[in-house]
Parts: structure tokens; sequence; C-alpha cells
């Protein structure tokens, strides 16, 4: 049975690819768990000297399954969403992305912890934490104002509204954007132009541009992670994520 997520090596990139059509790349607790796995193995690997993240040409991801957070929210720091959450934070190899289409929730701030992002003209970024009720993940709320500055930052965390690959270059996660049909040419040949360069200087170069933020987005990823799940249980993430899954408009009157 195929988990949502395949992990496919070539030369000594290690390509994650997210493929799960149907419900537009939403994650469920089984593909983060296929996700830690593969960056496990990417690090106990040194011949795996670049990972690549991708979707498919039409959608990134969706973000979180819905569906997942109301059945099975996450229970704590085993759960397989955190474990992946970690493995990004602590990953050694570089990181690059290539997103066509939605990027939602995780799927925008995964990009905050890549190294070279490659966004196509039709690729929508959102981070609607608020309006589901919920906190940031992931570290973006000490990692977006860092990149953004805190009022760009203020207002696509608070507000949670869309936003186009213009404005993610203009926040400064976005590396280059590009016509839709070259965004994952122009991500593998950057991985490769990566994986070609001596791999120490690149790792201590990696370590070194994240070393002063390290301990700190750990520290926020924990510190969110607390509060998302306080906030996961509460009526108003309840009625946003109820009407979603009933394709109707939350009501968030009193909440
Ligand atoms: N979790 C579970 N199912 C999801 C999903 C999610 N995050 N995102 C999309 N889906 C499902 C829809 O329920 C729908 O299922 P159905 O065909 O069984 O009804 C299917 O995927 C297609 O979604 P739809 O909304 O019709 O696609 P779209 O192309 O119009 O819009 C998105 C794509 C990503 C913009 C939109 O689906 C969306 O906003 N998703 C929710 C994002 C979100 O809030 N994520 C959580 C972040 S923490």
């Amino acid at each position: 049975m195929t988990t949502g997520i395949t992990a496919t090596r070539r030369g000594a990139v290690l390509a994650i690819a997210i493929d799960r059509p149907q419900k537009r790349n939403a994650l469920t607790a089984a593909m983060y768990g296929a996700m830690a796995e593969a960056l496990a193995a990417a690090e106990a690997d040194d011949d795996v000297r670049v990972v690549l993240f991708h979707g498919s040409r039409e959608v990134f991801t969706a973000g979180n399954d819905i569906e997942d957070f109301i059945d099975r929210p996450p229970s704590g720091e085993n759960a397989p969403v955190f474990r992946f959450l970690m493995a990004v934070a602590r990953a050694t190899r570089p990181m690059v992305a290539a997103v066509n289409g939605p990027a939602v929730g995780l799927g925008t701030t995964l990009l905050l912890h890549c190294d070279l992002v490659y966004a196509a003209q039709d690729a929508r970024f959102a981070m609607p934490f608020t309006q589901l009720g919920l906190v940031p993940e992931f570290g973006s709320s000490y990692l977006l104002p860092l990149v953004a500055g805190y009022q760009r930052a203020a207002e696509l965390l608070l507000l949670g509204e869309p936003f186009d690959a213009e404005r993610a270059r203009a926040a400064g996660f976005v590396t280059a954007v590009l016509p839709p049909d070259q965004v994952l040419e122009a991500a593998w040949s950057a991985a490769e132009k990566l994986a070609r360069l001596p791999k120490e200087a690149v790792r201590t170069t990696r370590a070194l541009l994240k070393a002063g933020h390290r301990e700190v987005v750990e520290r926020t990823l924990l510190d969110e992670g607390g509060h998302f799940r306080e906030l996961l249980k509460k009526p108003a993430a309840r009625e946003a994520l109820s009407a979603f899954m009933e394709k109707r408009k939350p009501d968030f009157t009193g909440k």
C-alpha cells in the first residue's frame, strides 16, 4: 500500500515526493512517519549529500490532513509529525524544495527550513493557523519574522491569508520564481550542483549558517507544539476543522 510518500535516490540526492493527489497531497501521520524515516536514512548514509522535497505539478501539499487532526490529533512529542519536524530541524544535509500549486500550513513552514526553494508562478502559499483556531508550527513564529521582518510575518501569520510566489520571494523564503514546468528541473539542477561540491565544506557551511538559530528554533518548535495540541482540543479549532470537512464557513461566535 502506498503511504503517499516516495523516497527516491538519484546519485547523491534523496528526493522525497509527496504524492496523494486525491487529497491535494494532505499529510497524514503515516506520511510524516515515512518522511521522518527517509530523513533518518539520509542522515545515516554519508553518500546522501542533498535532500529534495517536491509535490506534483498541481500541488505541493494542502498541509496536515484535516480529518487526521479531528480523528487522530498528534498526542505528543513521539507523534510522527513531531518526529518529522525534529528530523528537519536537525538535518545536516542541505534541503532543496520545488513548489508548484498550493503549499498550505506545513507546506509553507517546511520551506523556512530549506536552503534553496524554487516556486512556480502559480504557487500559492498560506499559513492559515489562526483561521483554524490554531497557532503557527515548525518554528515558523520564530523563523518567519527572522527572514521576512516582523510586520510582514505578523500579517501572514495573524491573518493567515493565501499569498503568491512573488510575495513569498519578497518575504525572503523563496529563492526564485519560475514558470511552472521549469520548477522541478531547476530544483534538481540546484540539488545536483550542491551534490557535486565537497560534502564537508557544504555541511559545515550549512551548520554555520544555522548555528545561531538552532537552539531557539527547537525551543520554539516545542513551545508552539504545546499550544497547538491544546488549541486543537478547543471549540474554535473543532468548529474550523469540521467546517472544512463539511464544506461550509466556520462560525466562531463566542469562540
Ligand atoms: N486535509 C484533508 N483533506 C483535504 C485537505 C486537507 N488539508 N485539503 C484538501 N483536502 C481534500 C478535500 O476535502 C477534497 O476532498 P473530497 O474530494 O473528498 O471532497 C479534496 O482534497 C480536494 O480539495 P479541494 O478543496 O476541493 O481542492 P482545491 O483545489 O479547490 O483547493 C486547497 C486546494 C489546498 C487550496 C484547499 O483544499 C485547502 O485550502 N485545503 C485545506 C488546507 C488547510 O487548511 N490545511 C491545514 C493547514 S494546518
